[in-house]
């Protein structure tokens, strides 16, 4: 053991394996997930590293950032056809156009290998509190051959208390095949945001939405040159990874990867449709091998694995290999909680065939999104977040929160007791300044958030509120009132402002403030110690590529108000319908 510790090349090459946090994927404790460097060690026994040069296909990408620390992303390609382990050593300046050794705030060589794909992960640590820094990789091989650049902020530090303002992007529903990433490229160049956060369905597992029938295949993409690649549904490692290939080929998502940290959670396309905690809308444990002889257990492993590959997120608790959730602080001005309401815990959901089912347990005390772990970091971490004095607790999860009259048991509403535990810590505890952020349904929803029951709910001041929902659309996939599967296209205006129209009529949607589901999009989020304020923009066309946007709707949320600001987006829309009930 000594005699090969003591091998040239065995150390470096040791210590620098260790600093990819690939390796990880995300918890060196769960066998079936993480890549044992061990295993990597005797694949690469030699440590003869690769000479040539490297491509940087993937572009660079930032995430999860600290007041001293970051998240550094690559993806390093061969240019000849070579297996042995890349070393890249990242670097990290205060200036885009500084990377001589004197500018350099910190380095490492690191390498990475064919076991995780090339993906190369690394912590820069070291880094000063809200400060803008700039990244690069540099192939150890040719100190010339380097990757584009890419820039992140560090938060402010916890007790912060002179930060005041603060801004998000916020995405969710990006679907390859069915249109242009135009809103990730829109908001990178606009460049007015601290952070992008995205709350899922970053990917889709689908080969093109309803492509089950060859001769029925529509939102295959092929119109407009997005075929998913590989060419059907997701169930092996290889499926998983050839498909983040694809999307991160994305110039528009390559833009604001490189412009932006990003906080991400995902929600049930990265794994698969309608996942819960033991199964999905097509796969389960029960079958053995359903399809691709992948059983939902091996599925979810495969897909958790490639995304923690691919993505800029920490690996929050080496024990605990599905955990994502997890918070962060920005100062005294604000906490983001990032919730898994899909993969990590989630009681059985509406799979299609048992919605009857769902709809008949939907009560149930003990039916959980979160489960119990979750759940009470997350009550504990609202408690202490309004205890330390932070002003705004934003709540960024993957599905609609307000009580609607829908049918839809895939949200909140399926898990009443669960909603009603959220609600409890916020009342019992006198929480202020709640904003929850939500995607997953592709269309627009903001509402003022109160109980089942609306005790004491005045629908037309908003007062008794507890706090607000901002739901964003997707940026692109299809708008859940309606699409025109057939020709491929969206439905008529007129008759996504009657849908619309008809949920704001509707007896039980008074919370409802302003629904829309025509454009797709994204919105913005500002902070500041007066108020928050959502601007959603909105795209008409994702079947071309361009820059086209327009504000639909801004809305204010006053400090400490817990409701929307009356007259709600003061009554000045472009898009989608707003109650008019004050
Ligand atoms: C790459 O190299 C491996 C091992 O030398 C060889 O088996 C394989 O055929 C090569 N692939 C290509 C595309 O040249
Ligand atoms: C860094 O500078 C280059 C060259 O001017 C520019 O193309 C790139 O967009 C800049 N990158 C960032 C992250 O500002
Ligand atoms: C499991 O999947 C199979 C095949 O899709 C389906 O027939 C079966 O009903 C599912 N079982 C459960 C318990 O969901
Ligand atoms: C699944 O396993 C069966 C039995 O071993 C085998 O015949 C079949 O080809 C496999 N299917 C796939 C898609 O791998
Ligand atoms: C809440 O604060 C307590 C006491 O400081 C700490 O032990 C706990 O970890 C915190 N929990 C969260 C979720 O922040
Ligand atoms: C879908 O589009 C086709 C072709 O434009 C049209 O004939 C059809 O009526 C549309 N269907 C709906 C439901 O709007
Ligand atoms: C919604 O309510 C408004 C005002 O009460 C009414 O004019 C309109 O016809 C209703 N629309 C629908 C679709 O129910
Ligand atoms: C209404 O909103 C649009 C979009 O934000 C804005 O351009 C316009 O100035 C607003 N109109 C009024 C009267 O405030």
């Amino acid at each position: 053991m000594l005699a090969l510790l003591l091998l040239p090349l065995a150390s470096p090459a040791v210590a620098s394996i260790i600093h990819n946090r690939a390796y990880d994927s995300p918890s060196f404790r769960a066998p079936q997930l993480a890549t044992p460097r061990d295993a990597v060690r005797r694949n690469h026994k030699r440590w003869e590293y690769y000479d040539g040069q490297v491509k940087f296909p993937y572009n660079v990408a930032s995430g999860d950032p600290e007041s001293d620390s970051v998240i550094l992303w690559t993806h390093p390609v061969p240019t000849t056809n070579d297996s042995r382990p890349i070393c890249l050593e990242y670097q990290v300046s205060q200036s885009n156009d500084s990377w001589s050794e004197g500018d350099i705030i910190t380095s490492d060589q690191v390498w990475t290998t064919p076991e995780v794909d090339y993906s190369y992960k690394v912590e820069a640590k070291g880094l000063q509190p809200k400060s803008t820094y700039y990244y690069r990789f540099a192939n150890c091989a040719d100190k010339d051959n380097v990757s584009p650049v890419g820039r992140f902020l560090t938060t402010p530090v916890e007790d912060d208390d002179e930060i005041d303002k603060l801004s998000f992007a916020v995405f969710s529903c990006s679907n390859y095949p069915f249109g242009f990433f135009n809103a990730y490229g829109n908001a990178a160049a606009r460049d007015s945001i601290d952070y992008a956060v995205h709350v899922g369905d970053y990917i889709y597992e689908y080969r093109g939405d309803g492509c089950d029938d060859e001769n029925a295949c529509y939102g295959d993409g092929r119109d407009i040159g997005r075929v998913p690649e590989p060419n059907r549904e997701l169930f092996l490692l290889e499926d998983y990874r050839t498909r983040y290939k694809q999307y991160r080929s994305d110039p528009d998502l390559q833009a604001l990867h490189a412009s932006h940290a990003w906080q991400l959670v995902w929600d049930d396309h990265e794994v698969a449709d309608n996942s819960w905690k033991a199964g999905s809308a097509d796969s389960n444990d029960t079958i053995a091998g359903t399809q691709y002889n992948t059983s939902f257990t091996q599925r979810k492993a495969n897909a958790v694995k490639a995304y923690f590959e691919w993505l800029p997120i920490r690996t929050v608790e080496t024990d605990d290999a599905l955990r994502i959730w997890r918070s962060f602080k920005f100062g005294t001005l604000a906490d983001l909680f990032m919730l898994d309401t899909r993969q990590y815990n989630r009681d059985l959901t509406d799979v299609y065939y048992n919605t009857n089912d769902v709809k008949a347990i939907q009560n149930e005390e003990a039916r959980s999104l979160m489960g119990g772990r979750q759940e009470n970091w997350f009550y504990n971490g609202l408690k202490n977040s309004s205890e330390r004095g932070a002003q705004w607790k934003i709540v960024g999860q993957q599905i609609v929160f307000a009580n609607l009259v829908s049918d839809n048991v895939d949200a909140w509403d399926g898990y009443k007791a669960n909603r009603r535990r959220v609600l409890d810590t916020i009342s019992q505890n006198n929480i202020d300044n709640v904003l929850i952020l939500s995607g997953d349904s592709h269309a627009n929803w903001v509402s003022d958030i109160t109980y089942d029951e609306k005790d004491g709910y005045n629908t037309v001041t908003g007062d008794g509120s507890y706090a607000v929902e901002f739901a964003g659309t997707a940026v692109s996939s299809p708008s859940s009132f309606g699409y025109n599967h057939t020709a491929n296209k969206p439905l008529p205006a007129e008759t996504y402002i009657q849908t619309a129209q008809k949920l704001i009529n509707a007896t039980g949607n008074e919370e409802l403030q302003w629904t829309e589901g025509a454009t797709r999009g994204y919105f913005e989020l500002y902070l500041t110690r007066q108020d928050a304020t959502a601007v959603y923009y909105g795209i008409d066309d994702v079947r071309t590529h361009s820059s086209d946007e327009r504000i639909l709707a801004t809305f204010v949320v006053e400090d400490k108000a817990n409701k929307l600001k009356r007259p709600v987006a003061d009554r000045n829309v472009t898009g989608g319908v707003l109650a008019k009930r004050g």
